[in-house]
């Protein structure tokens, strides 16, 4: 598994379990079965009403809270420090742990100064209680103006990226400033893993389209991806991604799904 160096001195598991719509039963189960195939890195919040559920999950699997990477995400009606606290915190009684690896600002909510959002935001990883913090959702120009107002490094920026969808902008970025990008969508929910050109670049290697769509976004530096899957299928499928390289013929091939 390929690990992304973080701001904070940690890594990140550059391949995680996307959680979003997974709930109840489902979502304990998909998250056992994860960690016991290799997952490490679990990605949920507040919003998606699972992070009980996850703790289930992470509880039935016996895998030690220290080799676990979990991210979750304060809702954008929780903004205001006197909120934003708060909120962190239940999300921490919910996931049953004294601290996430990660915290982010789920989506930017322009109502509510950035400064004091970011304030309660690094008010919380000084506390110990995130051990890296940073934003979701937030384009280029949101994540240049939060930098110099963030008392900590802001060490990632979850946004929807995949070969269609286009983030070549904000990797520009937040690659020579050290900041991860994680790809959220990563297999566009399956809405383009028809195209023949995932086929044709998947059969050279013995691999899915899937497979395909994910080593393109993990084999790029500091870029990990969160695919959602429910089943061992394709939870195993996903995983299976760091025994090959995708090559220049391959990248000329994919290159026709780039927006
Ligand atoms: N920060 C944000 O605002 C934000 C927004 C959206 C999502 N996210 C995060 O990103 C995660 C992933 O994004 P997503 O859930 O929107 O979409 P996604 O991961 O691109 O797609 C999930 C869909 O792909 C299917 N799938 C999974 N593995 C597959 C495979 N190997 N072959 C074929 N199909 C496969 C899943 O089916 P099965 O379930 O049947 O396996 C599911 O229907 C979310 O779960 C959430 O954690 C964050």
């Amino acid at each position: 598994m390929i690990q992304i160096p973080l701001l904070n001195g940690r890594t990140m598991p550059a391949l995680g379990l996307g959680t979003w719509d997974l709930r109840g039963p489902a979502c304990t189960a998909a998250v056992r079965q994860a960690l016991a195939l290799g997952y490490r890195h679990i990605d949920t919040a507040e919003m998606y009403g699972n992070e009980e559920a996850v703790a289930k999950g992470v509880a039935s699997s016996g895998v030690a809270r220290g080799g676990l990477f979990i991210t979750t995400k304060v809702w954008t009606n929780h903004h205001r420090a006197k909120d934003f606290l708060p909120a962190a915190e239940a999300s921490l009684r919910r996931l049953e742990t004294d601290y996430v690896d990660l915290l982010l600002i789920h989506w930017p909510n322009l109502s509510v100064p950035l400064e004091e959002t970011l304030g309660a935001l690094c008010r919380l990883a000084k506390d110990g209680k995130a051990l890296a913090v940073g934003v979701s959702n937030f384009p280029v120009e949101l994540l240049q103006k939060s930098l110099p107002v963030a008392g900590t490094p802001l060490c990632c920026d979850q946004v929807p990226y995949s070969l269609p969808e286009n983030q070549d902008p904000l990797l520009a970025f937040a690659r020579p400033r050290k900041i991860a990008v994680c790809a959220y969508t990563p297999l566009g929910r399956g809405g383009f893993l028809g195209r023949p050109e995932l086929k044709e670049a998947g059969k050279k290697h013995g691999k899915t389209p899937a497979q395909v769509a994910l080593r393109w976004l993990v084999q790029q530096e500091g870029v990990a991806a969160i695919p959602k899957a429910s089943g061992e299928k394709h939870l195993r499928e996903n995983l299976e991604i760091f025994d090959f390289s995708l090559d220049a013929a391959d990248l000329k091939v994919l290159a026709a799904l780039r927006a």
